[in-house]
Protein backbone atom coordinates (compact mmCIF):
# COMPACT_ATOMS: atom_id res chain seq x y z
CA UNK A 1 0.00 0.00 0.00
CA UNK A 2 0.94 3.60 -0.47
CA UNK A 3 1.68 5.92 2.97
CA UNK A 4 3.38 9.14 3.51
CA UNK A 5 6.02 8.82 5.71
CA UNK A 6 8.60 10.97 7.53
CA UNK A 7 11.86 9.34 8.05
CA UNK A 8 13.85 12.32 9.92
CA UNK A 9 12.54 15.41 11.30
CA UNK A 10 12.54 18.06 8.79
CA UNK A 11 10.24 21.12 6.50
CA UNK A 12 7.53 19.66 4.61
CA UNK A 13 9.89 18.13 2.22
CA UNK A 14 10.74 14.85 4.20
CA UNK A 15 7.32 13.91 3.19
CA UNK A 16 8.03 10.90 1.23
CA UNK A 17 5.16 8.32 -0.28
CA UNK A 18 6.31 5.02 0.27
CA UNK A 19 5.38 1.23 -0.81
CA UNK A 20 4.57 -0.80 2.56
CA UNK A 21 3.04 -3.96 4.02
CA UNK A 22 -0.91 -2.93 5.16
CA UNK A 23 -0.89 -3.31 9.17
CA UNK A 24 -2.35 -5.83 10.51
CA UNK A 25 -5.21 -5.40 12.83
CA UNK A 26 -4.40 -6.26 16.90
CA UNK A 27 -6.31 -6.86 19.19
CA UNK A 28 -8.89 -4.11 19.98
CA UNK A 29 -8.38 -2.76 16.40
CA UNK A 30 -10.04 -2.57 13.25
CA UNK A 31 -8.25 -2.04 9.80
CA UNK A 32 -9.60 0.58 7.37
CA UNK A 33 -9.41 1.72 4.02
CA UNK A 34 -8.72 4.97 4.17
CA UNK A 35 -11.17 7.37 1.64
CA UNK A 36 -9.85 10.59 3.10
CA UNK A 37 -7.46 11.85 5.58
CA UNK A 38 -7.58 15.36 6.56
CA UNK A 39 -4.54 17.57 7.46
CA UNK A 40 -4.18 19.25 11.04
CA UNK A 41 -1.43 21.49 12.46
CA UNK A 42 -0.80 19.12 15.13
CA UNK A 43 0.34 16.47 12.12
CA UNK A 44 3.49 19.18 10.85
CA UNK A 45 4.59 19.09 14.58
CA UNK A 46 5.61 15.27 14.93
CA UNK A 47 7.19 16.24 11.57
CA UNK A 48 9.23 18.95 12.42
CA UNK A 49 9.66 17.07 16.29
CA UNK A 50 8.39 19.78 18.11
CA UNK A 51 6.47 16.94 19.46
CA UNK A 52 7.79 13.50 19.94
CA UNK A 53 6.15 10.85 17.06
CA UNK A 54 6.12 7.11 18.81
CA UNK A 55 8.66 5.71 16.24
CA UNK A 56 10.83 6.55 12.64
CA UNK A 57 9.89 6.23 9.79
CA UNK A 58 6.64 8.28 11.25
CA UNK A 59 3.06 7.96 9.18
CA UNK A 60 1.66 11.40 9.87
CA UNK A 61 -2.47 12.07 10.22
CA UNK A 62 -4.76 12.43 12.89
CA UNK A 63 -7.97 11.94 11.42
CA UNK A 64 -9.38 9.65 9.11
CA UNK A 65 -12.83 8.09 7.20
CA UNK A 66 -12.99 5.52 4.88
CA UNK A 67 -14.71 1.52 5.17
CA UNK A 68 -13.29 -1.48 7.78
CA UNK A 69 -11.55 -4.12 5.52
CA UNK A 70 -10.51 -6.49 8.28
CA UNK A 71 -11.54 -7.02 12.30
CA UNK A 72 -9.14 -7.71 15.09
CA UNK A 73 -9.88 -9.89 17.99
CA UNK A 74 -12.04 -8.34 20.72
CA UNK A 75 -14.38 -5.98 18.70
CA UNK A 76 -17.49 -6.67 18.52
CA UNK A 77 -19.68 -3.51 17.36
CA UNK A 78 -17.72 -2.83 14.26
CA UNK A 79 -17.57 -4.99 11.00
CA UNK A 80 -16.31 -5.75 7.78
CA UNK A 81 -17.71 -2.99 5.06
CA UNK A 82 -18.79 -0.51 7.85
CA UNK A 83 -18.29 3.03 7.17
CA UNK A 84 -16.30 5.15 9.97
CA UNK A 85 -14.11 8.12 10.99
CA UNK A 86 -11.68 8.30 13.51
CA UNK A 87 -9.60 10.73 14.86
CA UNK A 88 -6.51 10.64 17.90
CA UNK A 89 -4.18 8.84 15.71
CA UNK A 90 -0.73 9.45 15.00
CA UNK A 91 0.57 10.58 18.13
CA UNK A 92 0.95 7.50 20.11
CA UNK A 93 0.85 5.34 16.78
CA UNK A 94 1.07 5.63 13.41
CA UNK A 95 -1.21 8.07 11.22
CA UNK A 96 -3.52 8.56 8.25
CA UNK A 97 -1.74 9.43 5.06
CA UNK A 98 -2.42 5.70 4.11
CA UNK A 99 -4.35 3.75 2.02
CA UNK A 100 -4.72 1.13 5.12
CA UNK A 101 -4.42 2.53 8.66
CA UNK A 102 -5.47 0.50 11.81
CA UNK A 103 -7.20 2.03 14.39
CA UNK A 104 -8.56 0.75 18.03
CA UNK A 105 -12.13 0.87 18.41
CA UNK A 106 -12.24 3.26 20.80
CA UNK A 107 -11.44 5.96 18.26
CA UNK A 108 -13.59 5.59 15.50
CA UNK A 109 -17.34 5.91 15.29
CA UNK A 110 -19.91 5.04 12.17
CA UNK A 111 -20.18 7.38 9.50
CA UNK A 112 -23.79 8.17 8.46
CA UNK A 113 -24.69 7.17 5.25
CA UNK A 114 -25.23 10.70 4.22
CA UNK A 115 -22.01 12.22 5.11
CA UNK A 116 -19.38 11.91 2.29
CA UNK A 117 -15.27 10.65 3.59
CA UNK A 118 -14.03 13.73 3.03
CA UNK A 119 -16.19 15.30 5.72
CA UNK A 120 -16.27 13.08 8.14
CA UNK A 121 -12.07 12.91 7.95
CA UNK A 122 -12.27 16.61 8.02
CA UNK A 123 -14.39 16.74 11.18
CA UNK A 124 -12.60 14.31 13.55
CA UNK A 125 -10.20 16.89 15.63
CA UNK A 126 -11.73 19.99 14.75
CA UNK A 127 -15.08 19.10 16.10
CA UNK A 128 -14.06 17.21 18.55
CA UNK A 129 -11.99 19.97 19.95
CA UNK A 130 -15.28 22.27 19.76
CA UNK A 131 -16.86 19.75 21.79
CA UNK A 132 -14.59 19.43 24.55
CA UNK A 133 -13.55 23.24 24.17
CA UNK A 134 -17.41 25.09 24.35
CA UNK A 135 -19.38 22.08 25.72
CA UNK A 136 -17.07 19.96 28.07
CA UNK A 137 -14.53 22.32 29.23
CA UNK A 138 -16.97 26.01 29.04
CA UNK A 139 -20.48 24.32 29.51
CA UNK A 140 -22.03 27.45 27.16
CA UNK A 141 -25.45 28.09 27.68
CA UNK A 142 -28.06 29.68 24.77
CA UNK A 143 -27.98 32.62 26.48
CA UNK A 144 -24.39 33.37 26.40
CA UNK A 145 -22.00 34.70 24.21
CA UNK A 146 -19.13 33.15 22.61
CA UNK A 147 -16.07 34.93 20.98
CA UNK A 148 -14.04 32.83 18.63
CA UNK A 149 -10.83 33.57 17.71
CA UNK A 150 -9.49 32.69 14.18
CA UNK A 151 -13.85 31.63 13.53
CA UNK A 152 -12.34 30.76 9.32
CA UNK A 153 -9.71 28.34 10.60
CA UNK A 154 -10.65 24.70 10.56
CA UNK A 155 -11.31 24.57 14.05
CA UNK A 156 -13.13 27.87 14.05
CA UNK A 157 -15.57 27.63 11.50
CA UNK A 158 -17.24 24.30 13.17
CA UNK A 159 -16.96 26.12 16.46
CA UNK A 160 -19.28 29.03 15.23
CA UNK A 161 -21.74 26.32 13.92
CA UNK A 162 -21.50 24.34 17.72
CA UNK A 163 -21.86 27.76 19.39
CA UNK A 164 -24.44 28.77 16.69
CA UNK A 165 -26.22 25.46 17.31
CA UNK A 166 -26.13 26.19 20.92
CA UNK A 167 -28.01 28.71 20.70
CA UNK A 168 -25.32 31.57 21.38
CA UNK A 169 -24.58 35.03 20.22
CA UNK A 170 -21.56 34.11 18.54
CA UNK A 171 -18.76 36.52 17.98
CA UNK A 172 -15.98 35.93 15.64
CA UNK A 173 -12.88 37.18 14.73
CA UNK A 174 -11.54 36.38 10.81
CA UNK A 175 -9.94 38.53 8.03
CA UNK A 176 -13.07 40.47 6.16
CA UNK A 177 -12.91 38.21 2.98
CA UNK A 178 -14.49 35.65 5.21
CA UNK A 179 -17.28 37.96 7.33
CA UNK A 180 -20.02 36.72 4.69
CA UNK A 181 -19.65 32.99 4.62
CA UNK A 182 -19.03 32.85 9.15
CA UNK A 183 -22.35 34.87 9.08
CA UNK A 184 -23.63 32.38 6.78
CA UNK A 185 -22.70 29.64 9.11
CA UNK A 186 -24.24 31.30 12.29
CA UNK A 187 -21.45 34.19 13.46
CA UNK A 188 -23.84 37.19 14.75
CA UNK A 189 -21.09 39.46 14.04
CA UNK A 190 -17.16 39.29 12.69
CA UNK A 191 -14.20 41.38 13.56
CA UNK A 192 -11.04 42.12 11.62
CA UNK A 193 -8.75 40.54 14.23
CA UNK A 194 -6.09 43.16 12.61
CA UNK A 195 -8.13 46.02 13.27
CA UNK A 196 -6.28 48.23 16.25
CA UNK A 197 -9.86 49.06 17.96
CA UNK A 198 -10.61 45.51 18.44
CA UNK A 199 -11.50 45.59 21.79
CA UNK A 200 -13.73 48.26 21.73
CA UNK A 201 -15.75 46.96 18.77
CA UNK A 202 -16.69 43.73 20.79
CA UNK A 203 -19.83 45.08 21.72
CA UNK A 204 -21.06 42.29 23.92
CA UNK A 205 -19.10 40.45 26.57
CA UNK A 206 -18.12 37.11 25.57
CA UNK A 207 -19.18 34.45 28.46
CA UNK A 208 -17.42 31.82 26.10
CA UNK A 209 -13.96 33.09 24.14
CA UNK A 210 -12.19 29.79 22.14
CA UNK A 211 -8.69 30.84 21.95
CA UNK A 212 -6.66 29.52 19.00
CA UNK A 213 -3.91 32.26 19.55
CA UNK A 214 -3.07 31.81 23.46
CA UNK A 215 0.39 33.89 22.66
CA UNK A 216 -1.40 36.80 21.40
CA UNK A 217 -4.57 37.17 23.06
CA UNK A 218 -4.83 36.41 26.71
CA UNK A 219 -4.68 39.94 27.97
CA UNK A 220 -7.32 40.76 25.35
CA UNK A 221 -9.41 38.00 26.44
CA UNK A 222 -9.25 39.20 29.76
CA UNK A 223 -10.09 43.14 28.87
CA UNK A 224 -13.23 42.13 27.01
CA UNK A 225 -14.62 39.13 28.98
CA UNK A 226 -17.71 38.84 30.44
CA UNK A 227 -17.32 38.85 34.52
CA UNK A 228 -17.15 34.77 35.16
CA UNK A 229 -16.33 33.89 31.83
CA UNK A 230 -14.02 30.90 30.82
CA UNK A 231 -11.09 31.08 28.23
CA UNK A 232 -10.79 27.97 26.41
CA UNK A 233 -6.83 28.02 24.97
CA UNK A 234 -6.37 25.38 22.33
CA UNK A 235 -3.45 26.84 20.01
CA UNK A 236 -0.56 29.24 20.05
CA UNK A 237 1.95 30.01 17.80
CA UNK A 238 4.66 30.72 19.64
CA UNK A 239 5.61 29.19 23.40
CA UNK A 240 5.08 32.70 25.04
CA UNK A 241 1.70 33.78 26.36
CA UNK A 242 1.52 36.39 29.50
CA UNK A 243 -0.96 38.73 31.11
CA UNK A 244 0.48 42.53 31.32
CA UNK A 245 -2.15 43.37 33.92
CA UNK A 246 -3.87 40.50 36.16
CA UNK A 247 -6.64 43.05 37.24
CA UNK A 248 -9.00 42.48 34.72
CA UNK A 249 -8.71 38.57 34.93
CA UNK A 250 -9.16 39.04 38.84
CA UNK A 251 -11.73 41.43 39.13
CA UNK A 252 -13.91 39.33 36.22
CA UNK A 253 -13.21 35.88 38.10
CA UNK A 254 -11.77 34.80 34.44
CA UNK A 255 -11.12 31.22 34.30
CA UNK A 256 -8.04 29.73 32.19
CA UNK A 257 -8.75 26.58 30.65
CA UNK A 258 -5.71 24.98 28.86
CA UNK A 259 -6.21 21.82 26.71
CA UNK A 260 -5.63 19.11 24.05
CA UNK A 261 -8.13 16.96 22.55
CA UNK A 262 -5.66 14.07 23.08
CA UNK A 263 -6.09 14.17 26.29
CA UNK A 264 -10.10 13.81 26.36
CA UNK A 265 -11.25 10.73 28.48
CA UNK A 266 -13.44 8.73 25.34
CA UNK A 267 -12.86 9.71 21.52
CA UNK A 268 -15.39 7.43 20.21
CA UNK A 269 -18.25 8.88 22.76
CA UNK A 270 -17.34 12.59 21.12
CA UNK A 271 -16.97 10.86 17.81
CA UNK A 272 -20.73 9.84 17.66
CA UNK A 273 -21.80 13.26 18.95
CA UNK A 274 -19.99 14.85 16.23
CA UNK A 275 -21.98 11.97 13.45
CA UNK A 276 -25.33 13.66 15.05
CA UNK A 277 -24.14 16.68 14.31
CA UNK A 278 -22.68 15.97 10.84
CA UNK A 279 -26.08 13.77 9.81
CA UNK A 280 -28.31 16.77 11.14
CA UNK A 281 -26.40 19.17 9.20
CA UNK A 282 -25.93 21.22 12.41
CA UNK A 283 -22.38 21.24 12.18
CA UNK A 284 -20.27 20.49 8.79
CA UNK A 285 -17.02 21.08 8.07
CA UNK A 286 -15.95 23.30 4.79
CA UNK A 287 -13.63 21.37 2.77
CA UNK A 288 -11.34 24.30 1.35
CA UNK A 289 -8.97 22.11 -0.35
CA UNK A 290 -7.95 18.24 -1.80
CA UNK A 291 -4.90 16.94 -2.41
CA UNK A 292 -3.40 13.56 -3.55
CA UNK A 293 -0.97 11.42 -1.07
CA UNK A 294 1.89 12.62 -3.02
CA UNK A 295 1.19 16.38 -2.34
CA UNK A 296 1.01 15.63 1.10
CA UNK A 297 4.01 17.90 1.34
CA UNK A 298 2.04 20.47 -0.32
CA UNK A 299 -0.85 20.10 1.81
CA UNK A 300 1.34 20.72 5.37
CA UNK A 301 2.56 23.36 4.05
CA UNK A 302 -0.40 24.88 3.06
CA UNK A 303 -1.96 24.10 6.52
CA UNK A 304 0.61 26.02 7.93
CA UNK A 305 0.76 28.96 5.46
CA UNK A 306 -2.23 29.83 3.79
CA UNK A 307 -5.52 31.62 4.77
CA UNK A 308 -8.18 29.38 4.05
CA UNK A 309 -11.83 29.03 5.50
CA UNK A 310 -12.57 24.69 6.32
CA UNK A 311 -10.20 22.02 5.69
CA UNK A 312 -7.46 20.02 3.65
CA UNK A 313 -8.67 16.87 3.26
CA UNK A 314 -6.14 13.93 1.36
CA UNK A 315 -7.27 11.87 -0.84
CA UNK A 316 -5.92 9.00 -1.56
N1 LIG B 1 -5.55 21.80 21.76
C1 LIG B 1 -6.08 21.03 20.82
O1 LIG B 1 -6.57 19.92 21.08
C2 LIG B 1 -6.09 21.55 19.43
C3 LIG B 1 -6.90 20.95 18.45
C4 LIG B 1 -6.94 21.50 17.17
C5 LIG B 1 -6.15 22.61 16.87
N2 LIG B 1 -5.35 23.12 17.83
C6 LIG B 1 -4.51 24.29 17.56
O2 LIG B 1 -5.38 25.39 17.39
C7 LIG B 1 -4.85 26.29 16.41
C8 LIG B 1 -5.87 26.46 15.29
O3 LIG B 1 -6.04 25.21 14.63
P1 LIG B 1 -6.78 25.18 13.22
O4 LIG B 1 -6.80 23.78 12.75
O5 LIG B 1 -8.05 25.95 13.31
O6 LIG B 1 -5.72 26.02 12.35
P2 LIG B 1 -5.95 26.88 11.03
O7 LIG B 1 -6.96 26.21 10.17
O8 LIG B 1 -4.59 27.14 10.49
O9 LIG B 1 -6.59 28.25 11.54
C9 LIG B 1 -5.86 29.20 12.25
C10 LIG B 1 -6.74 30.41 12.41
O10 LIG B 1 -6.13 31.34 13.31
C11 LIG B 1 -6.26 32.63 12.71
N3 LIG B 1 -5.32 33.59 13.29
C12 LIG B 1 -4.03 33.83 12.94
N4 LIG B 1 -3.54 34.80 13.73
C13 LIG B 1 -4.52 35.17 14.58
C14 LIG B 1 -4.63 36.13 15.62
N5 LIG B 1 -3.59 36.92 15.97
N6 LIG B 1 -5.80 36.25 16.29
C15 LIG B 1 -6.85 35.46 15.97
N7 LIG B 1 -6.82 34.54 14.99
C16 LIG B 1 -5.66 34.40 14.31
C17 LIG B 1 -6.06 32.35 11.24
O11 LIG B 1 -6.48 33.45 10.47
P3 LIG B 1 -5.91 33.70 8.97
O12 LIG B 1 -6.64 32.73 8.08
O13 LIG B 1 -6.26 35.11 8.73
O14 LIG B 1 -4.42 33.46 9.01
C18 LIG B 1 -6.97 31.15 11.10
O15 LIG B 1 -8.32 31.54 11.05
C19 LIG B 1 -3.52 25.66 15.95
O16 LIG B 1 -2.49 26.21 16.75
C20 LIG B 1 -3.69 24.19 16.29
O17 LIG B 1 -2.46 23.52 16.50
C21 LIG B 1 -5.30 22.61 19.09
Amino acid sequence: MRAVRFHDHGDPDVLVLDEIEPPEPDHGDVRVTVRAAAVNPVDTYFRTGEYEPPELPMIPGTDLAGVVDSVGDGVSEISEGDRVFATGLGSDRLGTYAEQVTVPADRLAHLPADVSFEIGAAAGVVVGTSWRALVDYAALEPTETCLIHGANGGVGHVAVQLAATIGARVIGTARPPYHDQLESLGATTVLDYTRDDLAEAVDHAPDVILETRADENLQFDADVAATGARVICIGNATEHAELTAIGAAKSKDVCYQFMTLFNAPDLSAILDRTASLLERGAVVPAIARRYDLDEAAEAQRAVMEESLLGKIVLVP
